[in-house]
């Protein structure tokens, strides 16, 4: 069974979107820097990436079936999106949440993410290599679950 990792709106375009905050790395580095990492720690990731806040919840909704847990990016819907949290907190699978950027350190309007509440970790600031930060914890969590 595999794990989940979600990217949201946006992160299409990485590598070419303010690469000065969000670094040159374009989602298919990213992606292939996942499935290494995923595999290193035992794990297969099946990856994703929407711009869509129904398709994220499908997605997510899949997961409580589909996945053993997931590692999610929401970018813009963080810090608007309630039914994508609800979709989180009904999932029963590990959630760490990633952001490259580290948004504590930018606009206010990022610093409160509503996603957040329901993961289960939180990593932010460490631009790609976040995401290998955040497999490796969730190969932890579903590995003691
Ligand atoms: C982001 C941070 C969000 O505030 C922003 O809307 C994004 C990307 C990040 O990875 O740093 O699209 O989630």
């Amino acid at each position: 069974v595999p794990v989940l990792v979600l990217n949201g709106p946006n992160l299409n375009l990485l590598g070419l979107r303010e690469p000065e905050i969000y670094g040159r790395d374009t989602l298919a580095d990213i992606e292939a820097l996942c499935r290494r990492t995923a595999a290193e720690h035992g794990l297969r990731a099946d990856l994703r990436q929407s711009n869509h806040e129904g398709v994220l919840i499908d997605a997510v909704q899949e997961a409580r079936t589909a996945h053993r847990g997931i590692v999610i990016n929401p970018a813009g819907y963080s810090h608007t999106s309630v039914a994508l949290r609800d979709a989180l907190a009904a999932a029963d699978v590990p959630i760490v949440e990633v952001h490259l950027s580290n948004i504590h350190r930018r606009e206010e309007f990022r610093h409160f993410s509503y996603v957040s509440g329901v993961a289960d970790a939180v990593i932010c600031g460490a631009g790609a290599h976040g995401y290998e930060l955040a497999l490796a914890h969730l190969a932890r969590l579903v590995h003691k679950t």
